[in-house]
């Protein structure tokens, strides 16, 4: 396989990817091995992920690492997340500095352990700055709490008289979302072949393009992308036109 990123045309590579990082669970059971070795060995994947998209030149990575419905996994499982979450942000944060990477997170993050909320903030904020593209963390985070959250917002500015109800537009309405600074994933991928969105980014993912691999998490690594960046680059978006319109405008 062919894993070089030089010959994928910066013209229609994505701004926006978005990844359900599933498979750690069954990449370890495959090996009679402790869920937990599963995760980690997925941490790997994601620094290998995260260094091929800044090299290529994403703008923002979207990945799904805890969803508000994983909060019902067995305890130890949960705290082995966190811990391995907050060795991430830790070992990846002069990485993050050295090639402009700036991170953020969206969800329900106050409903994590202090410890592991005081680093995900350090580091936010050191890497405010940083231009070279985004790392955006999906934690305990769940499509339609974003989307009720939005709309309690949008109440609460009605109630209050600084927003009409008829101002209310589809753009309006995005700008009540965590992910209203982003642009929209123009590609979603989900590992391990799980032919489901669960909870993400439901709002979000409207035209989205969506492929999905049975590669494991653990085993998605630059080739992989790479094959998919190129099956992205091959499709037609068509937003509801006609393949014509299409065409004619391109
Ligand atoms: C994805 O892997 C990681 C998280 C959801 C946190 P899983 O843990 O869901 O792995 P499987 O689906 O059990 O294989
Ligand atoms: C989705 O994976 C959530 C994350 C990858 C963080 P799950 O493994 O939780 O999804 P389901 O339960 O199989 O739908
Ligand atoms: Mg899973």
């Amino acid at each position: 396989m062919n894993s070089n990123s030089s010959d994928l045309g910066p013209e229609s590579l994505p701004r926006h990817i978005a990844i359900i990082m599933d498979g750690n669970g069954r990449w370890a059971k495959k090996r009679s091995l402790n869920r937990i070795k599963g995760h980690r060995e997925g941490a790997e994947s994601v620094r290998d992920i995260v260094r091929v998209c800044r090299e290529i030149g994403i703008e923002v990575l979207t990945l799904y690492a805890f969803s508000t419905e994983n909060w019902r996994r067995p305890t130890r499982e949960i705290s082995a997340l966190m811990g391995l979450l907050k060795n991430f942000l830790k070992s990846e944060l002069a990485e993050m500095m050295e090639n402009g990477i700036r991170l953020n997170a969206i969800g329900q993050i106050e409903r994590f352990p202090d410890d592991v909320l005081d680093v995900l903030r350090e580091v936010m904020e050191a890497t405010r700055k940083n231009q070279g593209m985004l790392l955006n963390l999906a934690l305990s985070y769940g499509g339609r709490d974003e989307i009720v959250m939005a709309a309690a917002k949008i109440a609460t500015e009605i109630k209050s008289g600084r927003l009409q109800p008829e101002e209310i537009t589809k753009e309006v309405f995005s700008g009540y979302l965590y992910t209203h600074w982003m642009p929209e994933p123009d590609l979603l991928i989900r590992t391990s072949g799980e032919m489901r969105i669960s909870n993400f980014l439901l709002w979000q993912i409207a035209y989205t393009e969506i492929f999905v691999t049975k590669t494991l998490w653990p085993d998605f690594r630059r080739a992989q992308l790479i094959q998919i960046l190129r099956d992205y680059q091959e499709r037609e978006r068509r937003f509801g036109m006609t393949e014509e319109q299409i065409q004619k405008a391109n």
